[in-house]
């Protein structure tokens, strides 16, 4: 059986006397709401470590007003049963309260990487993914933590956040898991309705012409965006947030597609924002 830790104590008085034993703590941060993705992260850190922790807090910080906080899919049941089944020694569920108490006034900003791509239709959501990942790295005091390259803005955020605060947590990123038909495994795929999801398909059809273009020679970035705008016009559900071509490393737009270039997409389909990406070379 898992064990749950509710207080922020706890989880931290938890820690650090694991890590006092000579517990090499793996830690996987989510939202809740599993899915294969999840478990792609959970296989992953249980062979990483002796001590696998697992943390389910929805981030109130990281929505914007006029988001789907409060319509976030939950179901802790069939998060537990997951966290069973994948062997997590701990899973930590903080509330709201005592994670923003009444005066809380710290957050943690990563400049440049945080306002390109999404966090530019998303003002202030790497704030309060930096502010909750910190936050969390400080209660369950891990040696690793693992996230999703679905999400690779994200990934590079944290990295520059631990980098630049000394953090004394090795991050691994894990590759992304995609339905049978491509999707990007998210847990917010739940709010599309059936035409939504068979829209929702234009996005892996949209990243593969893309690859095919490159591998058929194509180095301009803006001939590809153009091919994949085309692709996802075409589906009447679809509506494009952004289509970028940039360098992996520091997220900037590369006009000429080389080793180090990734494809960006953002697109809307009903309630859902769906988010992938792609190397191109
Ligand atoms: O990727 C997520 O689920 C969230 O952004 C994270 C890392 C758990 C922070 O709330």
């Amino acid at each position: 059986m898992s064990k749950i830790i509710t207080s922020i104590k706890e989880m931290q008085a938890q820690s650090a006397a694991l890590r006092a034993k000579g517990n090499s703590i793996v830690f996987v941060p989510t939202m809740g709401f599993l899915h294969d993705g999840h478990r792609a992260l959970l296989v992953a850190g249980r062979k990483m470590g002796s001590t696998l922790v697992m943390s389910i807090f929805v981030n109130p910080a990281q929505f914007g007003p006029k988001e789907d906080l409060s319509a976030y899919p939950r179901d802790l049941d069939r998060d537990l049963k997951m966290a069973e089944d994948e062997g997590v020694d701990i899973v930590f569920t903080p509330s709201a309260p005592d994670m923003y108490p009444d005066g809380f006034k710290t957050f943690v900003e990563v400049e440049g990487l945080s306002n390109t791509l999404c966090g530019a239709s998303r003002p202030g959501h790497f704030r309060g993914v930096a502010t909750v990942v910190l936050k969390l790295f400080n209660l369950v005091m891990p040696h690793k933590a693992l996230f999703g390259k679905k999400d690779f803005q994200q990934i590079k955020v944290i990295e520059q956040m631990v980098k630049d605060l000394d953090l004394p947590v090795e991050i691994t990123g894990v590759e992304t898991v995609r339905e049978m038909d491509g999707l990007a495994m998210s847990s917010r795929n739940s709010y599309l309705g059936p035409q939504e999801r068979t829209a929702a398909i234009c996005v892996p059809k949209a990243m593969e012409e893309a690859r095919k273009l490159v591998d058929a020679g194509e180095a301009e970035s803006r001939i590809v965006i153009e091919k994949v705008k085309k692709i996802i016009e075409k589906e009447p559900l679809a509506m494009i947030d952004y289509i970028r071509v940039c360098r992996s490393d520091n997220l900037e737009d590369a006009p000429v597609i080389d080793e180090g270039s990734m494809l960006f997409l953002a697109v809307k389909v009903g309630k859902a924002r769906l988010i992938d990406n792609t190397s191109l070379k």
